[in-house]
């Protein structure tokens, strides 16, 4: 039986990522820190309440992190898989953004998932298992209104390129996602038809996968994805 943590695994990128994982066979714990997607998480998973585990875990509460991790430890005896995806944006020049928005984005973009990965740790270096984390092309392209996203993302990309040093040699390996635009309710956005010309969340749950079933020997570390033709190309 092979276990994966999904973070902010209700919506968007987290949600197709858990569907595709359990289409592979996995064992799922998902995490977001609202009932209400929850609500529409469990419902979307419906059946399947033997392999999923949905559960209120904020990614700034490292201990409510950790004993999530146990509870998946204990149920089901291992965990193979962390995908550290829970993330916000607020965008804003810096004389208008403020100091709660800026803790915002570096608690749960950052912070949030070095809770994740602490929290994990010892059962993937147990298992040889695999951390990838969602940052974005915003981990090397910074743009106006984007001081906390970007300082979030570039220190995301940082964080999660030295522990994938760290953790190699234990047979760990993390790879770093770095999307650009994706169709999802990231931002308050609503998903539509006009997103056609984006990365659909389905396409990053496929670079999940692709990159689990990659042979042992070989490591993608950091990987850059982006819409192929955005409107600015045209
Ligand atoms: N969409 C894009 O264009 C894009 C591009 C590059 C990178 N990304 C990154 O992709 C990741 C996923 O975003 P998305 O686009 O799929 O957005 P989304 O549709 O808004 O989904 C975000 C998920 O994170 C959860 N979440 C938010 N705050 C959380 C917290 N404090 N603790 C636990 N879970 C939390 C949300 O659930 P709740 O609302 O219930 O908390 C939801 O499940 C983020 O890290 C984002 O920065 C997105």
């Amino acid at each position: 039986m092979k276990v994966a943590l999904v973070t902010g695994g209700t919506k968007g990128i987290g949600l197709a990522v858990a569907q595709a994982l359990l289409k592979d066979g996995y064992h799922l714990g998902i995490t977001a820190s609202s009932q209400a997607s929850i609500d529409q998480a469990q419902s979307a998973l419906a059946n399947l309440e033997d392999k999923v585990i949905c559960k209120l875990v904020d990614v700034r509460d490292y201990a409510a992190q950790h004993a999530f991790a146990q509870e998946l430890l204990s149920k089901w005896g291992s965990i193979d898989v962390l995908i550290a995806n829970a993330g916000v944006g607020h965008f804003a020049p810096i004389d208008e953004l403020s100091a709660q928005q800026w803790n915002d984005v570096i608690d749960i973009n950052l912070t949030g998932v070095f809770n994740s990965v602490k929290s994990c740790v010892d059962a993937l270096k147990v298992s040889k298992g695999y951390i990838i984390s969602i940052a974005s092309l915003a981990g090397t392209n910074f743009f106006e209104r984007g001081a906390a996203y970007n300082a979030s993302k570039f220190g995301l990309v940082g964080f999660s390129q030295a522990i994938m040093l760290d953790l190699r040699k234990y047979g760990v390996k993390v790879t770093t996602i770095m999307p650009g635009s994706v169709s999802t309710y990231f931002n308050n956005h609503t998903p539509s038809e006009k997103d056609a010309w984006k990365i659909q969340p389905e396409d990053i749950a496929r670079l999940v996968t692709d990159l689990l079933h990659m042979p042992a020997r070989t490591l993608p570390s950091k990987i850059e994805v982006r819409p192929s033709i955005p409107p600015s190309a045209k």
